[in-house]
C-alpha cells in the first residue's frame, strides 16, 4: 500500500473548513493592508536559496530538497517564500513601481526535517513582503499583521518576541564581542556551538542545549552594539508597536534560522510550547535584493505556518464556519425518471442552486438515507407517479413534510429557501 511520504499529510475534505477559513482571513487581512498576491513556482534554482538563506544554515545544509532536471540544473523545492518573492521583484522590474511593493503568498514549503507534531516536510505558509522602503513603520506593520490575524482567529494566547540584530556596519563589532565571550568557555559548550562559533556565531544565541543556556543568556546583547541608524530604527519600531498597544517582549537571544536578516527580527510564539512551535516570524532583510544582484532595496516581511495555526484552532476548539454543501438532493426511480433528473439538476445548477444527484439504482429508502447523510435540506423525488402526473415531490428532510409541485413552483420554493 502506498502512503503519503513521511512528514506530509493529506488535507481531507472535513479538514478543509480550517484551511479555507485561515486562508480567507489571510486574504481579507491583505486587502485591509494593501498587499497583492504573488504566486511563484514550487521550485527555483537551488543557488537562489543557498545565496539568500545562507550556506551555513540548517535549511541549506540539511533540509533542502534538491533535484536535478534532465539538463543537469540543480533545482530546489522552495524551503521558504522570501527569496522567490525577491527574485520575482527583480525579474519583473518591480523597482520601477512606486515603493514599497507589497506582496503576499500562500504557498507549500518543503524542508527535510525530522517530522513531529507541527513540524512537517511539506508545510504551508502565508507570508507578506514589503520591498523598497526602510521605514520602521513597515516593520511595525508586518508584526501587527500576523498578530492581528491570530487574534482575529481567536488565538490571542501568544507572545511577540522582538530583537534587533543590527546591520553590516555594526554587526562585526558585536560578533567580535560575542566570540570574546565564548572564547574562554570553549570546553563548556556543545559540539554544534563549537562549529557555530567558527561558521555562524550569531546562531550561538539560539542553541537549545542545556549546557549552553547560561553562556548564551549571559552573552553580550546585539542591542547594546547597534550603530546610531539601527538604534534609531529599533526605537521607532518599538514606539510604533507601543502606540498600537501591541504587546511584545525584547528577547536578546532571538536571531532566527535564516541569514538574510538585518535590524528587526521577530517571532510569534504560543504561550505554551515556545520557540519550537513558533506560529510565525520574520524581520527586515535590507541587503538581500542587492545580494541577489540588483540595486539595493530595503525590505521587511513575515510568514506564518498555516499547519500550526490549524493545529491551534483545533487544540483550543475554536469555531470555524462550515463550507456550504449543496442543499438539494434529487432521488429518482427508473431510467425515464433519471433522464428527467439529469435535466432538472442541470437547470437548477444553471439557476445557481447546488444539487447532488443520486447515482446508481438504489431504492428510494437508500437514496433518502444518502440525502440525509449529506446533510441535504431538501430532496426532490422523481418516481413513476411523478412521471405520470408531470409534478415533482419536494421533501423537507428535517420535518419529513412532502409537497407535490409543478417544476415552476418547485423552482420558486427552492429559490425562496436559498
Ligand atoms: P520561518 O520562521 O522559517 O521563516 O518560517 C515561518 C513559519 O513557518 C514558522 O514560524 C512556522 O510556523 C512555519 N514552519 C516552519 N517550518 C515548518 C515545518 N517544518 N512544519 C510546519 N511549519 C513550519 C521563514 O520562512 C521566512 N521566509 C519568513 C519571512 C518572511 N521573513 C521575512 N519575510
Amino acid at each position: 500500500m502506498y502512503r503519503a511520504p513521511r512528514g506530509t499529510t493529506d488535507i481531507l475534505p472535513e479538514e478543509q473548513t480550517y484551511w479555507r477559513y485561515v486562508e480567507a482571513k489571510a486574504v481579507e487581512l491583505c486587502q485591509l493592508y494593501g498587499y497583492r498576491r504573488l504566486d511563484t513556482p514550487v521550485f527555483e534554482e537551488a543557488a537562489l536559496f543557498t545565496r539568500s538563506i545562507g550556506e551555513g544554515t540548517d535549511i541549506v545544509t540539511k533540509e533542502m530538497y534538491i533535484l536535478k532536471d534532465r539538463s543537469g540544473k540543480a533545482l530546489a523545492l522552495r524551503p521558504e517564500g522570501t527569496a522567490p518573492v525577491c527574485r520575482a521583484y527583480i525579474e519583473h522590474g518591480m523597482a520601477n513601481l512606486p515603493q514599497p511593493v507589497k506582496l503576499y503568498y500562500l504557498a507549500a514549503i518543503f524542508r527535510y526535517e525530522r517530522p513531529q507534531a507541527g513540524r512537517y516536510r511539506q508545510h504551508y505558509q502565508f507570508g507578506c513582503e514589503a520591498i523598497g522602503d526602510a521605514d520602521p513603520a513597515l516593520d511595525a506593520e508586518v508584526i501587527q499583521m500576523p498578530y492581528q490575524l491570530l487574534v482575529s482567529l481567536g488565538l490571542s494566547e501568544v507572545t511577540v518576541q522582538l530583537n534587533s540584530i543590527g546591520c553590516k556596519a555594526c554587526r562585526p563589532d558585536y560578533i567580535k564581542a560575542l566570540k570574546h565571550h565564548y572564547a574562554p568557555r570553549l570546553t563548556d559548550i556543545c559540539p554544534d556551538c563549537k562549529i557555530r562559533l567558527e561558521k555562524n556565531p550569531l546562531r550561538l544565541l539560539d542553541c537549545k542545549q542545556q549546557e549552553c543556556q547560561h553562556i548564551a543568556d549571559e552573552a553580550p546583547r546585539t542591542t547594546d552594539y547597534l550603530c546610531q541608524g539601527c538604534q534609531e530604527h529599533f526605537e521607532a519600531v518599538t514606539r510604533y508597536l507601543k502606540s498600537l498597544s501591541l504587546p511584545f517582549n525584547l528577547n536578546h537571544r532571538l536571531v532566527r534560522g535564516l541569514d538574510y536578516y538585518t535590524r528587526t527580527v521577530f517571532e510569534i510564539q504560543p504561550l505554551v510550547g515556545g520557540a519550537q512551535s513558533a506560529l510565525g516570524g520574520g524581520g527586515r532583510y535590507d541587503d538581500l535584493i542587492e545580494q541577489l544582484g540588483a540595486s539595493p532595496a530595503p525590505a521587511v516581511g513575515f510568514a506564518i505556518g498555516i499547519d500550526r495555526v490549524v493545529l491551534n484552532l483545533k487544540k483550543y476548539k475554536l469555531p470555524v464556519p462550515p463550507i456550504a454543501s449543496p442543499g438539494v438532493f434529487i432521488a429518482c426511480l427508473g431510467e425515464e425518471a433519471k433522464t428527467e433528473a439529469v435535466k432538472l439538476a442541470a437547470s437548477l445548477r444553471a439557476q445557481r442552486i447546488g444539487v447532488i444527484m443520486a447515482s446508481g439504482n438504489r431504492s428510494l429508502k437508500a437514496q433518502l438515507r444518502q440525502a440525509d447523510s449529506l446533510g441535504s435540506r431538501y430532496t426532490i423525488i422523481i418516481g413513476e407517479e411523478e412521471m405520470k402526473s408531470g409534478r415533482l415531490t419536494l421533501r423537507n428532510m428535517l420535518s419529513g413534510e412532502q409537497q407535490s409541485l409543478t417544476a415552476t413552483e418547485l423552482r420558486a420554493a427552492l429559490e425562496k429557501s436559498a
